[in-house]
Order: C-alpha cells, then structure tokens, then sequence
C-alpha cells in the first residue's frame, strides 16, 4: 500500500533528508520506523501523507502516486490515512466528541452516521463517558486516545504516528500502544516513528531504521538497537 523508489527531499534550507528511500510497506503491517533526532524519521512519514513533497524519486499511497497528485486532491489522499501526532493536536474550543465529529462533518455524513461512528470509535479508545468533556480537562493519555478516534473515525486502511507515545509516562505509553495493537489487529496499517525502546523491543514488529536520509536496516520483528 505504500512503494517509495529512490526518494530524495533537500529542504529549501539545503538539508537532504531523504538521501535514497526504496521501501515498500504491505497493507495490515504494523511498522516502526527508529532512529536518532535528526535522522529523517518525520520526513519520511511526512511525504506518506504529502504533508512534505519529495525532490525525486517516486511515492505511490493506495495506489496513488504523490508525486503526480494535485493539491485539488490531497485531501482525498488525506481522507484514507489517519494522523496521529506526539502533541495530540485537537481542537481546543471543541470537546471530545466534536473533535472527534470535525473529521466527518467535512465530508457531510448524516449527522445519525456520525452519531454512530464517533460513539464507536469513543468507545474503542475508552473515552465514551468522557464525550463532553474539553481537551484541557483530559490528561494527556486521554488527549492522546481522542486523537486516534479522529484518526480512525473515517475507517482509513492506513494510521501513521509520529512518536505519538513522546510527551506520555511509560504505563500511558502501553495503554496507547495497546488500542494500536487493536487497531493494527483490525486490518489497518500502521507506521509509527518512535524512540521508545522497551515498547519496540517488547511488541515485536518490522523496524526500520533511519539515518542520514537513508534505509540503514529493515528487519521483521527486529529490535530497537541503536544506542542513544
Ligand atoms: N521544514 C524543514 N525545513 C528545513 N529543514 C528541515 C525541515 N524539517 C526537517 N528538517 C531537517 O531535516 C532533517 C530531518 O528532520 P526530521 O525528518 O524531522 O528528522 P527526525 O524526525 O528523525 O528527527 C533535520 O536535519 C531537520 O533539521
Ligand atoms: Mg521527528
């Protein structure tokens, strides 16, 4: 579901940090992608979603090549991969379940089918008693499982996060790890950038490990490795 082929990306700045990207991530995989700051770990997922263009090379998303896509069609890109951030990014003058609604009102869904789907997936995350509660009166952890409901409100076959257990303790981290275990077991991809070891070395799954720009190990059910 996601082909890169020698992608490359030089920032405006001069920096290159995608130096030579060749991957290819199967649909239902659960991926992490690890590596020091600085690597080109956000980069890399970040053209998954056109949030960054790549220089060259070529990029193909559900059978969409990004390199070709018009702006006019980003969103519809958008629309079939959930994004989940370290810092959470909801709405803040909208409650959870508004925040998590915001997703299908701009694609005009019923407001019975919206109904139905935020409740769902409300509850998946454990928040269905907290739906009318604002994100300041959640704690991080709670934050963080609102912005996977949103994330995966639309029913993507695809979920990327970057570092999304980064700002939370570790017993958090493993509750949220887990409801990406239930989303992953569902079928729906996931690519996750991380520098949580104990998380990467327990829960076993692909690693990818980047440096400079660069694919310097791919390994199944690999583990953390890297110092530091
Ligand atoms: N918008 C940007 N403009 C210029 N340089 C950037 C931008 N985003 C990232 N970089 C640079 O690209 C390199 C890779 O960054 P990033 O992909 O964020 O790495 P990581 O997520 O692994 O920490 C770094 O040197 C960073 O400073
Ligand atoms: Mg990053």
């Amino acid at each position: 579901m996601i082909e890169m082929t020698n992608v490359y990306k030089k920032y405006p700045n001069g920096i290159v940090a995608a130096n030579g990207i060749d991957v290819a991530i199967k649909q239902g995989e659960f991926v992490y992608v690890v590596g020091p700051s600085g690597a080109g770990k956000s980069t890399f997922i970040k053209m998954m979603y056109r949030e960054e263009r790549s220089t060259s090379g070529t990029i193909v998303v559900n059978g969409m090549n990004l390199a070709t896509l018009k702006n006019k069609n980003v969103p519809y890109l958008r629309r079939q991969i959930g994004v989940v951030f370290q810092d959470f990014k909801l709405l803040p003058r909208l409650n959870v379940y508004e925040n998590v609604a915001f997703a299908l009102e701009v694609i005009e869904e019923s407001p019975k089918i919206i109904r139905k789907k935020v409740m769902d997936v409300l509850e998946l995350v454990g928040l269905k008693n907290k739906a009318r509660m604002f994100p300041t009166e959640l704690s991080g952890g709670e934050q963080q499982r609102v912005s996977i409901a949103r994330s995966i409100v639309n029913t993507p076959k695809l979920v990327i996060a970057d570092e999304p257990t980064g700002n939370l303790d570790p017993e958090t981290s493993w509750e949220i790890m887990n409801i990406f275990e239930e989303i992953n077991s569902r079928g729906t991809t996931i690519v996750m950038a991380t520098h949580n070891r104990e998380i990467v070395n327990t829960i076993r799954h692909r690693v990818i490990v980047v440096e400079g720009g660069l694919i310097t190990r791919d390994e199944y059910g690999g583990d953390y490795g890297y110092e530091g």
